[in-house]
């Protein structure tokens, strides 16, 4: 991540504004301005539960659910979605000047390099899609494969990441292989196990090798350079690389990973508005890629990364307010969040490991997992477990049913320390 991310220099262009004078304060650094007072005001907080509780007054989630499903979708901070609603009604107020007349064209571009920031890469290689689903589309369709050609992932790697090639691979010759990943055994495979085990995937035939950087079910969280590395070895071409589970969670450095692609879903722990995606694309694949689609006026983006996101009008209001949604996780980078997610971790692996009820299916340190665990409750059937506690108890988690048979439970900084001890006192009350 960057030290000087985009939104604070949009700040102190904020700042000097209004020294000479508030109208000269545009809305967009206005809101720049105050998303940094938020996250400054939680900074200067001391005590980690107080924090967490502060944190937690800064977002609309219903008091009513006890939510830890921030893995399937995540909730956006009330001032992200105040600047959003606010972008929205200036959208509305001359909609041609801000969607094709180029008063948001610079907004654009800082919602870009702020992502870029955060990722840590730049600008040039990060076009701005709708989620992770549209990446793979976009490689799957795009990249040169053929007949004798393979792509290959594991049985971990998410439909979202995995169904375009299926479906590319039928319309156009190539190959794809899916092999099984012993999803019962996460708890006990090392780093290195899970990296021999990309190793043995490959063929003289891959071409391309898909993973996540953290999978949906049991989070673990891939070494991807060092699979990188043993692809690149192994002479396979791309290596993409489903972002996710990722971004926004654990802190992620793109130019040091050696991948082609890095394609992810901020709606999820980056807490963006819905509907707006990331795909990191390499220079190198960039070479390769085809755009998914062809759209008037395409040409002008020739030659850079903007082609691969432009598909005719677009909600452009959401897309500006990604640089809100990234400037406030940044703020959030301090002390407790470091810490944050491997105490709560901690505090659900010590939880397991103390009740004879529940068991644990996911990587046991936090540096080979997630703030995203599978949890089963003994003699239960997890999906049936999972109705219940939404039925009766308003909370909301993601049940696998066979082979895992886990509840996953993925808490964000903002789940409260009672909530997550009501929830582990629910799991072992409808354990048998
Ligand atoms: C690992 C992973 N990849 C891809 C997706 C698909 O995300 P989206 O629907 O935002 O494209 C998900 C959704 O849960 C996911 O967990």
């Amino acid at each position: 991540m960057s030290d000087w991310p985009l939104p604070r220099r949009r700040f102190l262009r904020a700042l000097s504004g209004s020294l000479a004078g508030a109208a000269l304060v545009s809305p967009l650094e206005a809101r720049a301005a105050e998303l940094v007072e938020v996250t400054g005001r939680l900074e200067g907080i001391r005590d980690r539960r107080a924090w967490r509780e502060a944190l937690r007054a800064e977002y609309l989630l219903s008091p009513e659910v006890l939510y830890v499903n921030h893995a399937s979708i995540g909730t956006i901070p009330r001032r992200v979605h105040e600047a959003r609603v606010e972008l929205l009604r200036m959208c509305e107020e001359n909609p041609w000047l801000h969607m094709w007349g180029g008063a948001w064209e610079g907004a654009r571009e800082d919602a870009r390099a702020a992502v870029a920031g955060f990722l840590g890469t730049t600008a040039e290689g990060v076009a701005l899609t709708h989620n992770t689903t549209e990446g793979f589309n976009l490689l799957a369709n795009g990249l040169p494969l053929a007949a004798g050609d393979e792509v290959v992932f594991t049985s971990l790697n998410h439909d979202g990441a995995s169904v375009a090639w299926h479906h590319n691979a039928r319309r156009r010759g190539f190959a794809v292989r899916r092999v099984s990943f012993p999803l019962r055994d996460a708890a006990s495979l090392s780093r290195e196990d899970v990296v021999q085990l990309h190793r043995d995937t490959l063929s003289p035939r891959t071409r391309v090798l898909v993973l996540p950087h953290v999978d949906n079910m049991v989070g673990i969280r891939h070494d991807v350079a060092a699979i990188a590395t043993a692809a690149r070895d192994a002479g396979v071409e791309f290596v993409v690389v489903d972002a996710a589970q990722s971004a926004g969670m654990i802190p992620v450095a793109v130019d040091g990973l050696g991948v082609d692609a890095y394609a992810g879903s901020p709606h999820k722990w980056l807490q963006s508005a819905k509907g707006i995606g990331f795909a990191y694309l390499s220079s190198r694949i960039q070479a390769s890629l085809e755009p998914m689609w062809v759209t008037w006026g395409q040409a002008r983006w020739a030659g850079t990364v903007r082609r691969f996101e432009d598909y005719g009008t677009r909600n452009l209001a959401e897309t500006v307010n990604l640089a809100d949604a990234v400037a406030f996780q940044q703020g959030l980078r301090g002390e407790f969040a470091e810490r944050g997610y491997r105490q709560i971790r901690g505090w659900m692996r010590d939880r397991v490991d103390g009740s004879p009820r529940l068991s644990w299916h996911s990587p046991p340190r936090w540096e080979d997992g997630a703030s995203l665990v599978a949890i089963g409750v003994r003699g239960r059937s997890a999906p049936e477990v999972g109705e219940w506690l939404w039925r009766e108890h308003r909370v909301v988690l993601r049940a696998f049913g066979d082979p895992l048979n886990a509840l996953r439970v993925s808490p964000h900084l903002i789940t409260t320390q009672e909530e997550l001890e009501r929830l582990f006192r629910l799991m072992e009350e409808a354990a048998t």
